[in-house]
């Protein structure tokens, strides 16, 4: 590890994790500015202020104008805000401007792969970069037209970029990292990404641009990183083992890789490229149905399906819906304050783990991670259960939350984004990444569609049911997730193989049921 030359490594892995911050920017963006953008859907659509609302200030579509997920309704079907009243017809317009991102996200994160493949990974975030500019121009422009059609396209173009690039960049930072830092440039996806919630938070405060005056450059603004990224990219070289391997140019891959390592010695990459090179001629090409059909990628593809899954289901992003909530029991008189509080955690904690991954390696910081939001699912229900009857109970749920957040960015938050590019070898990586970031939009969607309904019906007991959740997933991870840290692609597609054998043979008992452990160990 010393002895690689990281320059041009660090510099394209920051180009390319500028993606990652807009990725950010556009989730936390659009929390902070609520009220403000929605008078000016009133303004435009001619809609006079809800008396009720301006007397009650803090009805709980203010509450989630705080909170810093974009992607949850603001309030179940049914209830009594979703009649088409007036007041309900903002509702509607303000819940489509948040969601168009994730369907954009969801629509799009099933093309990274294929697209990543076709025109190369630079040239792939570089056409990404004209849908982030575009939505950006939209929302940037909107306070000057029909706003509210103009945030919900914009939004949705946005969407579209982060769709894309939510496959493609963990894709290249895995392709061009050196085995011994694949999981800690990996994890600087999670880190900018997580950079970007905490800055949209900060600049979105009202004394900053989340005011009547500047909302919508504070929406335009992503196109600042975009317009970064767009000039660095020219730089940046083209991901050599799409060079070596998919296209069979070796002269330009170790060009490409001569440039990343800053040193002529890239005997050790080319290596390991060209074993990897071997076994994909031996491979045939794999889409995304035969990712389960073929045998040696059945087993990845499950591994990987179920991290993104762990990591959405475990609740986190209900938990940010939530925590201004408590924030707001325990007497906060600011809880935005407090919820940029926890964007800061999240992005202290993001960067703990980026130092932590090499050592402590990718199953075990999962695992600690998982063990952690477990307990502190736990004790955010007690502390929501007893609140009625000790007043402190608030304090518990506080730091549970704090706790959970910490633990969430250990392992959880960034492993899935990044593993999946080491379980695969070069032939189906496109086809696995894009399955594994849609199941992540697809999950994310879930949940922010389901926990005002779970919120609702099990109340105070909704942390419960995401510590049994959570539990289930660190049970598979236990059992069936190897660790890939310091592994060459073909030591862990190896690996698995070897795994898919064994599990073809008749077993003792006992053997069996260690199966995950021992092998994994
Ligand atoms: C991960 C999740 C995302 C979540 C974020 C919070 O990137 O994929 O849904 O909002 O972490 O830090």
């Amino acid at each position: 590890m010393a002895q690689d030359k990281l320059t041009g490594t660090l510099v394209t892995v920051f180009t390319a994790v500028l993606s990652s911050f807009q990725f950010g920017y556009d989730i936390g963006v659009i929390n902070a500015p609520e009220e403000t953008i929605k008078s000016h859907y009133r303004h435009v659509l001619g809609v006079p202020l809800d008396d009720r609302k301006a007397i009650n200030s803090y009805t709980i579509n203010d509450t989630e104008a705080l909170s810093t997920t974009p992607v949850y309704p603001t309030s179940p079907p049914g209830s009594e805000q979703d009649t088409m009243t007036p007041d309900g017809l903002i509702t509607m317009f303000w819940s489509l401007s948040v969601s168009s991102f994730a369907v954009g996200g969801m629509i799009a994160s099933f093309f990274g792969g294929w697209l990543g493949d076709k025109l190369g990974r630079i040239k792939s975030l570089l056409v990404a970069n004209i849908f982030s500019l575009v939505g950006a121009l939209l929302m940037g422009c909107s306070k000057l037209g029909p706003s509210h059609i103009l945030i919900i396209a914009g939004r949705g173009i946005s969407g579209l970029y982060c769709g894309l690039i939510s496959g493609l960049v963990p894709m290249y930072i895995g392709e061009i990292a050196p085995t011994t830092l694949r999981g800690a440039l990996g994890a600087l996806h999670q880190l900018a990404l997580v950079t970007g919630i905490l800055i949209s938070q900060i600049v979105g405060l009202d004394s900053v641009l989340g005011n009547n005056h500047h909302w919508h450059i504070l929406l335009g603004l992503s196109a600042v990183p975009a317009l970064l990224q767009i000039l660095l990219l020219f730089f940046c070289p083209e991901s050599p083992r799409y060079l070596y391997i998919t296209l069979e140019e070796e002269v330009k891959a170790k060009k490409s890789l001569k440039r990343l390592r800053g040193s002529d010695d890239i005997s050790k990459d080319i290596n390991e490229m060209r074993k990897e090179k071997e076994e994909a001629s031996s491979e045939q090409k794999v889409s995304i149905i035969q990712l389960f059909t073929n045998s040696s990628c059945r087993q990845p593809i499950i591994v990987a399906l179920m991290l993104h899954m762990a990591q959405q289901f475990s609740g986190i992003n209900g938990i940010f819906y939530y925590s201004t909530n408590i924030f707001q029991k325990a007497g906060i008189r600011k809880p935005v304050y407090a919820t940029i509080g926890v964007g800061a955690i999240n992005t202290v904690f993001t960067a703990l783990s980026v130092f932590l991954v090499e050592k402590a390696g990718r199953r075990s910081l999962f695992l600690i991670g998982m063990v952690g939001m477990f307990f502190c699912n736990i004790f955010m229900s007690l502390g929501l259960v007893l609140l009625d009857k000790f007043t402190w109970m608030n304090y518990v749920s506080m730091v549970a939350i704090f706790l959970n957040v910490s633990f969430f960015e250990i392992g959880p938050g960034p492993i899935p984004w990044f593993i999946g590019a080491e379980l695969f070898s070069q032939g189906p990586r496109p086809a696995a990444l894009a399955l594994a970031a849609f199941s992540n939009w697809v999950c994310n969607f879930l949940v922010a569609l389901c926990f005002p309904y779970l919120a609702e019906f099990c109340g105070p007991y909704v942390f419960f049911l995401f510590s049994g959740v959570v539990l289930g997933f660190t049970l598979f991870t236990f059992f069936k997730v190897p660790e890939t840290k310091g592994k060459s692609f073909e030591e862990i597609a190896a690996e698995f193989r070897k795994k898919g054998r064994s599990a073809e043979r008749p077993k003792p008992a006992v053997e069996m049921e260690f199966l995950g452990a021992t092998e994994t160990a």
